[in-house]
């Protein structure tokens, strides 16, 4: 199976991203700071692959073979809305960079993989730091493009994301316009280029305006399972036991009234209904915000005291709330059930809070990254003949 393609997983994690690009990659190196992520890591695909420790004491010599792929989902504490917004210059972007000198390092031994992915929050697509992400990509050979994907098109939560694709300029980025990978303009009808996508472009400077690839991605799958699919609504989970009702009735205290007012809609609707619902902070006082829609709110690691999504289950004159179980969280980010969960909750839902959604993953690449690879293996092939 050695001819399947190979990638690198830098910011690895627990591995989500290679969940969803296994069986038809095979993962060469990961790498992780965190050693409890590592645990999980390991437990599911083994220790073989994974170096764990700081990006910035790992140097390009020491990763082995070549990679087909480079895949980075750095950590996005200082692009995420939720924190400082210091962006790409604040000191844990500087893992990015750390990637980019990496990048380099196997440059200047012929060893660049051809293609690059980089995940982050939608505000990696703010100018201030798609630019100068697409010119670091743009001095290593590579062509960029983004793509700006939702995982409620696959799952029943909102997790917008952003996911810059860069191919080697060349023989690959030519085989992709010619395999209808690749294309001059935005997809007007495509999911995955919306306004906010195109903005970001054109605030982009011409130079990289000039490089910039528009990815062609079909749309997602016509049917995703609803929140209620993943849930266990009889029973609950060992780790998520329903609320006594006194919390339940605290919670429905902290709504706003039109957040109430659902409740009631749903009350009287008659069937079960399932909330998803989150604790924020409104002007200096705590709310509980429901909704409704059949997805959840977008699951993150509680650093800092941030709230960790609620369940809340409706039917008729009943209505339960309890957390969500690990399990119930790991399928949320689309994790299969065989996937070893640590024994803390507290880890298990800040590494999937942390992740990729992996049907995310598997479609990025069997649309668009495996036939950009299989194009390598052709546009090189055609390109050393003579
Ligand atoms: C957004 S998460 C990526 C999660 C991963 N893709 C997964 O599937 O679990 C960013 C990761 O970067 C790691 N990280 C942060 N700083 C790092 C550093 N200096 N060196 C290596 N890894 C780092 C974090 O531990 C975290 O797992």
């Amino acid at each position: 199976m050695n001819d399947r393609p190979a990638f690198y997983d830098f910011f690895a994690g627990i591995g989500m991203v290679r969940l969803g690009l296994e069986p038809e990659w095979r993962c060469l190196w990961a790498n992780d700071i965190d050693s409890r992520k590592a645990e999980i890591y390991a437990a599911n695909f083994g220790g073989d692959v994974f170096r764990l420790g700081d990006i910035a004491d790992v140097r390009g010599r020491e990763l082995p073979g070549h990679a087909d792929m480079a895949w980075a989902c750095f950590p996005c504490q200082d692009l995420s809305p939720a924190g400082p917004r210091l962006g790409m210059r604040g000191p844990r972007s500087r893992a990015f960079w750390e990637f980019i000198r990496i990048l380099k390092e196997l440059a200047a031994e012929g060893r660049r993989p051809p293609l690059v992915v980089i995940e982050n929050v939608a505000a990696l697509l703010r100018p201030e730091s798609l630019a100068p992400v697409c010119e670091a990509l743009v001095r290593l050979g590579l062509r960029p493009g983004a793509l700006l994907i939702d995982a409620r098109w696959f799952l029943p939560q909102s997790r917008p994301r952003a996911f810059v694709v860069a191919a080697e300029e060349g023989p690959l980025s030519a085989a992709a316009w010619a395999r209808g990978l690749a294309a001059d303009g935005p997809d007007p009808f495509s999911p995955w280029t919306p306004p906010r996508l195109l903005r970001a472009f054109e605030a982009l400077p011409r130079r990289l305006r000039e490089k910039w690839v528009w990815w062609r991605l079909p749309p997602p799958p016509e049917r995703r399972p609803s929140l209620a699919d993943l849930l266990e609504l009889e029973e609950a989970p060992e780790d998520a036991p329903w609320h006594p009702p006194e919390e339940t009735r605290r919670l429905l205290r902290m709504m706003a009234p039109s957040h109430r007012r659902r409740v009631r809609e749903a009350q009287r609707a008659g069937r079960r209904t399932v909330g998803a619902l989150y604790r924020r902070m409104r002007d200096g006082e705590q709310r509980a915000e429901i909704r409704m829609d059949g997805l959840a709110g977008c699951l993150r690691a509680s650093r800092g005291g941030s709230s960790r999504l609620i369940l809340m289950v409706i039917e008729g004159k009943q209505i339960r709330s309890r957390r969500l179980s690990a399990r119930e969280a790991a399928r949320l980010m689309g994790v299969p059930d065989g996937f070893r969960l640590p024994l803390r909750y507290a880890d298990a839902y800040s590494a999937l809070g942390d992740g990729v959604a992996v049907p995310v993953v598997r479609w990025l690449s069997r649309h668009l990254l495996l036939p950009l690879a299989r194009a390598k293996e052709v546009a090189y092939a055609r390109h050393v003949s003579p």
